[in-house]
């Protein structure tokens, strides 16, 4: 366990309860080409996972501090500018559990804005870019208390370590590119408990498009919190988490030589295989629309005539991602004008591409 590690060390709370100020982060979200399904023990993979880091969908999170008014600290939470109870709800539950690793939380009052760039209920999940941003600005409102400078692997190894406990997948969103989460021997350093950053990748993959189409924006029917949990009796579980093992071996080999033909053969069985499983469960639900199958057979159409290296992944819900080298960004821009915003809720999509990770804006 990392806990008594990363609690928080040194700060002198009646010097630091003293002090206000604010820290800023802008975090993206991030697409899983292995999938992580099915958790054990406190938010612990059961397989490992890789994912490109996004770029155009991200959270951007303040945090206002300052010495608390009451006796003990409150929060006080506002997204895009309006109160929202069921988030304030899941960042406080989620700071509870966190009371022991940062201490000095007690003694402030917090104020915390948030925004997300891509529209709100698009379907695309927020709590990867939103927890990580938010870690992000406890761990910069730590720093400043105890007037440390923290290296910076370490700093956003414990922020993966702490969004990892509130959104599994949040734990990727840390590092520029891609990340792998989940113990793996084919990558030294990984670990369980946080995410790390592929750092000998092929540049192909550092440009890479993903065009996300949104097919329905409305809510989850289940959320990936029970998915999770309906592995637990699925027959296929123990094959899954071997197959993602060898997966994410592969992966990471294709990552490394840019092949790209391999790479879409492997992200759109990982893909599909998610799909299977949540069919495959007790009960089982079906997460795709007609309009996410119609895709992918244009999709698989457009690639046989066209012989262009795109292909499509998916995550728990209808939307498509699509993914491709910029170079073949005008072809296939072209072709999802033409033939695929049609099966788009509103002809609705997001142009988004792999980028560096979060920064302080
Ligand atoms: O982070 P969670 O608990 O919302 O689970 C995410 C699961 C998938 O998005 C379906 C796959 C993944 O690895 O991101």
């Amino acid at each position: 366990m990392l806990k008594t590690f990363y609690v928080s060390q040194a700060l002198k709370l009646e010097k630091a309860a003293a002090l206000s100020g604010t820290a800023a982060w802008q975090s993206p979200s991030n697409i899983a080409l292995v999938k992580y399904w099915g958790k054990h023990g406190h938010q612990l993979p059961n397989n490992p996972s890789v994912s490109l880091t996004l770029a155009e969908a991200y959270t951007r999170t303040r945090l206002l501090w300052r010495p608390a008014e009451g006796k003990t600290g409150r929060m006080f939470f506002r997204f895009h500018g309006k109160e929202e109870p069921a988030f304030a709800e899941k960042m406080k539950k989620y700071l509870e559990k966190q009371a022991e690793v940062f201490p000095f939380l007690a003694a402030f009052d917090l104020e915390v804005e948030s925004s997300n760039s891509f529209p709100h209920s698009s379907g695309i999940a927020s709590s990867a870019s939103s927890m990580s941003a938010f870690v992000l600005c406890l761990l910069d409102m730590e720093a400043r208390l105890s007037g440390q400078t923290p290296d910076e692997e370490a700093f956003f190894r414990k922020a993966s370590w702490l969004a990892r406990q509130a959104s599994g997948s949040a734990a990727r969103s840390l590092f520029p590119y891609v990340s792998l989460w989940g113990e793996c021997q084919e990558m030294e350093g990984s670990s369980q408990e946080t995410a790390v950053a592929l750092t000998d990748l092929h540049p192909v993959f550092r440009t890479y498009r993903d065009s996300i189409l949104i097919v329905h924006s409305g809510v989850k029917t289940v959320s990936s919190r029970a998915g999770h949990t309906l592995m637990e009796g699925n027959p296929f579980a123990s094959a899954r988490y071997a197959q993602a093992r060898v997966n994410t071996a592969r992966l990471l080999g294709i990552l490394r030589s840019g092949n790209l033909e391999d790479f879409v053969q492997l992200v759109e069985s990982e893909a599909l295989q998610l799909h299977a499983l949540m069919m495959a469960s007790t009960p089982s639900f079906v997460l795709m629309k007609p309009e996410t199958l119609q895709i992918i057979e244009k999709l698989r159409q457009f690639r046989y005539e066209s012989q262009l290296p795109l292909c499509f992944t998916l995550d728990a819900g209808p939307n498509v991602h699509l993914l491709y080298p910029d170079e073949v960004r005008t072809q296939v821009q072209e072709f999802i004008h033409t033939e695929l915003l049609p099966y788009c809720e509103g002809g609705r999509w997001i142009d988004d591409h792999v980028g560096d990770g979060p920064f302080r804006y």
